[in-house]
């Protein structure tokens, strides 16, 4: 299939923040490829893209398992040509404290959460080292930087896609590859919903300067800019889109 368009992937598309995503970038121009392990829903946000007139494919992925992520890259490369945008958004979460936490947990967010990471950027190297640029962005949190009860394995998983980033930064940059990170505030989505009751979100919105809780659009814009041609000089950089959380 012959294709004009800039291509982007985006991981966890089937809902939150990843399905935000996905529709922006189609939005602004990018043959969207909407992954997600779960099949109905990838195909679900693929097909409200296509409804709006925008171009989407829906893919069916484990971001964690490494053959699996590299042959599927490969099968968008020789089906569209190039790989452009790559999003890291999947994300597996669980709040255990410290001292119950086991093996499945810890290897399972590790395995979405961080590893996949690896996966991904690994298998979108080869076609954006062929067309010179590419722009990766991986989700990281204010996990990363303060606690949160019961957050010790994501807030190692943040902290880790952080430091990923910066390194991956520096290691791909000479191949015409940006690659930088979104750290949102408190977006109630279904997701951080399983993780954060009510009371919690009223100390996060109380928390943040901005007064509100985020939105997955607010979200998608500040990837969609990591993404554009206007951050063609930031690379290495985790951009806060969380309305002055950090700050607090
Ligand atoms: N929502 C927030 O408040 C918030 C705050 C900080 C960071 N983040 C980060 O933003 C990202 C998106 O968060 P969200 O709240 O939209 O999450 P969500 O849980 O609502 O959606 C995650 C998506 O990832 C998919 N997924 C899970 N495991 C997968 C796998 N192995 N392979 C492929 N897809 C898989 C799920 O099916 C789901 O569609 C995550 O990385 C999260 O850690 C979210």
């Amino acid at each position: 299939m012959s294709n004009e368009k800039a291509v982007a992937v985006v991981t966890g598309a089937g809902r939150g923040i990843g399905r935000a995503t996905a529709v922006r970038l189609a939005a602004d121009g990018y043959l969207v490829v909407a992954a997600d392990r779960d099949k109905a829903t990838a195909e679900d946000t693929a097909a409200a893209v296509r409804a709006a007139g925008a171009a989407a494919e829906s893919l069916e992925l484990d971001v964690s398992d490494r053959t699996g992520v590299h042959e599927a890259f490969e099968g968008v490369r020789r089906r569209f040509g190039r790989i452009d945008a790559v999003v890291n958004n999947a994300m597996w979460i669980r709040y255990v404290p410290l001292v119950d936490v086991d093996e499945e947990t810890v290897d399972g967010m590790l395995g979405v959460g961080l590893k996949a990471a690896i996966w991904t950027m690994q298998a979108a190297v080869p076609a954006m080292t062929a067309q010179g640029s590419g722009a990766i962005v991986n989700l990281s949190s204010p996990a990363a930087v303060r606690s949160v009860p019961g957050g010790a394995v994501y807030s190692a998983v943040k902290g880790g896609v952080s430091s990923l980033t910066l390194q991956a930064a520096g290691e791909l940059g000479p191949l015409g590859i940006r690659v930088n990170a979104v750290l949102p505030g408190a977006v109630p989505t279904e997701g951080a919903r399983s993780v954060v009751d009510p009371s919690g979100y009223e100390l996060r919105k109380a928390r943040t300067p901005v007064g509100r809780l985020g939105t997955p659009e607010d979200i998608a814009n500040a990837i969609a800019f990591l993404c554009s041609p206007d951050a063609a000089f930031v690379n290495g950089h985790v951009l806060a889109a969380d309305g002055g959380f950090q700050v607090t």
